[in-house]
């Protein structure tokens, strides 16, 4: 049993990639901790329990995490997600309540007592990690694998240039991560760019009921209604999906190893992930960087798991 905890601002590709972790066989979500990125926390936390509630999974806990960045002003995404971050989606008022502690305490205790090795998904900016680093880095350095969603290795940015969304909202906590020592795998825009889900892909939910392609078919005909990003023009980009792809079987993606670091200063190029590929580098790899994906073998396994 693969036991992973999602670290998440959902956020519509987020949902997705619940969804596809609920759904893949093998595969232990032991938790969702929350984190203002795509919408402010609180309304990461309320869609994080509205669709657990809406699969039938609220036996899984939610906790709640940072409100804000370590350092830096929050910046959020409605413009791509929607005011409510599910593109609109109207969805019942979750009875489930949040965990009683914080992400970050809930991490540290979880951490600290299973028995189990836990991989940490992380879909969001890294405020949590990079606070839980600083705070009790014994509890950090049990952390099995951190498989992140974020950055670019070799291609531009997506909120600048320079720089992806989750890492320009945290560089400061990114930072923390990537030279924390645990074992690391970068998936990025260089891959999640090339896992594009079209509106024709929509026609494999056709008569699939199950909660899961329910939920999933709900929240793509409302994106591709809104067209809420301007970024996602002609397709959806599974960024947050094929990092939950990547933590179960790391061999959907070709990768790398490479020393990363990443720039916390300045504002041309604050929060740009640096990969360092030159032959004659004496700087250790640090990190495990996806760098290709086959797209049509990675939409086939992503819908197979929603849709049966
Ligand atoms: O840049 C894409 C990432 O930022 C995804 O995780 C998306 O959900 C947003 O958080
Ligand atoms: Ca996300």
């Amino acid at each position: 049993m693969k036991r992973i905890i999602i670290d998440t601002d959902p956020g519509i590709d987020d949902a997705l990639a619940i969804l596809f972790a609920l759904g893949l066989p093998g595969v232990s979500v032991e938790g969702l901790t929350t984190v203002s990125g795509n919408v402010p926390v609180e309304q990461g936390t309320h869609n994080a329990l509205t669709i657990l509630e809406a699969v039938g999974r609220t036996d899984i806990p939610v906790a709640k995490g940072a409100a804000y960045p370590l350092r830096r002003r929050l910046i959020t995404a409605e413009e791509v997600h929607g005011e409510n971050g599910l593109a609109g989606l109207n969805l019942p008022q979750p009875s489930s309540k949040v965990h009683d502690l914080s992400a970050v305490e809930w991490l540290r205790h979880k951490l600290r007592t299973s028995l189990e090795p836990i991989t940490i998904v992380a879909i969001g900016p890294l405020t949590n990690l990079g606070m839980l680093y600083c705070l009790d880095p014994e509890a950090f350095a049990k952390i099995e694998e951190i498989v992140f969603m974020g950055g670019a290795a070799f291609c531009s940015g997506n909120t600048t240039s320079a720089a992806e969304f989750n890492i320009l909202v945290d560089p400061d906590a990114a930072r923390h991560v990537v030279q924390s020592g645990v074992p690391l795998t970068m998936v990025g825009l260089d891959v999640t760019q090339k896992a594009t889900l079209f509106a024709e892909d929509l026609a494999r939910f056709e008569g699939q009921d199950s909660p899961l392609a329910s939920f999933a078919r709900r929240l793509l005909e409302a994106t591709f209604a809104k067209r809420t990003g301007k970024i996602e023009l002609g397709g959806i980009h599974l960024h947050d999906p094929l990092a939950v792809g990547v933590a179960v079987n790391p061999e959907i993606v070709q990768s790398k190893r490479y020393y990363l670091a990443v720039e916390t200063e300045g504002e041309v190029a604050v929060g740009q992930t640096v990969v360092d590929d030159r032959p004659w580098s004496k700087n250790e790899p640090n990190a495990t960087v996806a760098v290709d994906v086959d797209r049509e073998r990675f939409l086939n396994w992503f819908l197979d798991v929603l849709t049966h």
